[in-house]
């Protein structure tokens, strides 16, 4: 029977009145400190803008690159294969040519069948499962975060529910490590506390420790017995050389940790929007590593069922095959030096422009990033005034600086540090 009219009118109001509330308390959400850069970039008219904010890597003419290894990838792929579901922990054929670029091409652990890994979302879907895991399997447990570090891990820790310590990482006045404290905090710490520690290429410093330096942070976690996790999202693009950039994790190995490895191929391969990457834990035998996996699987498949198939074999085409590997590993030197080259041009055109203050640390820094020493206020001026974005931390993208923009940039920088 139909309802009357005012009935009707009656329902809808109080349904909509409810529905109307159900989000009235929800504020905007800030801007990320990160893609909120390129938001702002985006939206900015001006033809002098130049962005140096997020980490992605641009040719000399600042424009995205697809690397041929890819390409060549692709086109073996296309047409070729169906699209059926990856099993909930990924591409095998990719994880396997993944740990290898981690744990090494010979490695025991890996013939030992010792390491629980899975695929995941990139570099931050890794960080995010073993946050996860961490919190299911050791609920009491904090984290240890170095100052400072990719903004990015703070939210994934907090959104996983573990509690966030600090240890020191940077010196300001140095512009390197402050590896004194970095060594007290770790003796400092409660025995077996977990530790993120950068592989290389340090995001957002740019500074690494020396061998000498690892070698000594992975005797002192061995001894307080902690546990590394590291983030590896960089293998590369500290040396150009993804071996020569393993070297923190083949110290710990020999040295007989239980790790954790987060890997990326957003910015070694090129693929940042195919969220492409990889959770590894290894384990103390293959039992333990069977269940650590399963439940890794667990973790993911309420949260996004199986990851996506494309980018693992794009991967997994490209490290399969030798005459497309030997090519990544050219495209990915040939990344590494453009960056190094721009650090040089930048540090030349600073002193070029009559900068009295020491820009040694430009060259000195590796990796994707330049973590200047500029102010929040000096960042926002060189955005208002010169259209040039980057974070406020004061982090340089060098990816993002070409033989067109260097001598620009550096004049900017210039203007609005020569009152310092
Ligand atoms: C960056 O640090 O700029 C990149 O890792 C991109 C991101 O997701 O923050």
């Amino acid at each position: 029977m139909a309802l009357s009219r005012k009935l009707v009118q009656q329902r809808s109001s109080v349904f909509g009145s409810r529905s109307m509330s159900w989000w009235r308390s929800v504020e905007p959400a800030p801007k990320d400190p990160i893609l909120g850069v390129t938001e702002a970039f985006l939206a900015d008219p001006s033809p002098d803008k130049v962005n140096v904010g997020v980490g992605a890597y641009r040719d000399d003419n600042g424009k995205p690159v697809v690397l041929q290894c890819v390409r060549e990838a692709e086109r073996r792929i296309a047409g070729n294969l169906n699209m059926e579901y990856l099993p909930m922990g990924g591409s095998v054929k990719m994880v396997e040519e993944t740990l290898k670029l981690a744990y090494g091409e010979n490695s025991e652990h890996i013939k030992d069948n010792r390491i629980a890994a899975v695929q995941a979302l990139s570099g931050t879907g890794a960080c995010r499962l073993f946050a996860d895991f961490q919190k299911r399997f050791r609920p009491e447990s904090q984290i240890y975060i170095p100052v400072p570090t990719w903004a990015n891990h703070h939210n994934i820790w907090r959104d996983a529910h573990v509690p966030q310590k600090t240890f020191h990482y940077y010196h300001p006045e140095t512009k390197g490590l402050d590896f004194a404290g970095l060594v007290d905090d770790i003796k400092n710490a409660p025995n077996g506390s977990f530790f993120l520690l950068h592989a290389c290429a340090h995001n957002p410093t740019g500074v690494d420790p020396s061998e000498e330096q690892w070698k000594e942070i992975s005797k002192l976690i061995k001894e307080k017995g902690h546990f590394p996790f590291f983030d590896m999202a960089y293998q590369g693009f500290a040396s150009g050389d993804p071996e020569r950039d393993a070297k923190a994790i083949r110290i710990f190995l020999e040295d007989g940790h239980l790790i954790g490895i987060a890997q990326s191929y957003a910015k070694n391969m090129g693929l940042y929007g195919q969220r492409v990457g990889c959770l590894s834990v290894l384990c103390e035998d293959e039992k333990q590593a069977v269940a650590v996996k399963s439940q890794l699987q667990m973790l993911a498949r309420p949260m996004y069922s199986n990851p996506p198939v494309h980018g693992a074999l794009v991967v997994s085409t490209i490290l399969g095959d030798q005459e497309l590997k030997t090519l990544w590993l050219k495209e990915v030197k040939g990344m590494a030096d453009r960056i190094i080259g721009m650090r040089t041009a930048l540090r030349e055109n600073l002193e070029k422009v009559g900068s009295p203050l020491s820009w040694e640390h430009v060259t000195n820094q590796i990796g994707m990033f330049c973590y200047s020493g500029m102010t929040p206020e000096q960042v926002d001026r060189l955005t208002n005034e010169f259209h040039i974005y980057m974070t406020r931390n004061g982090r340089i993208s060098m990816a993002g600086v070409t033989t067109g923009n260097v001598g620009y940039l550096a004049n900017a920088i210039h203007e609005v540090t020569k009152s310092t």
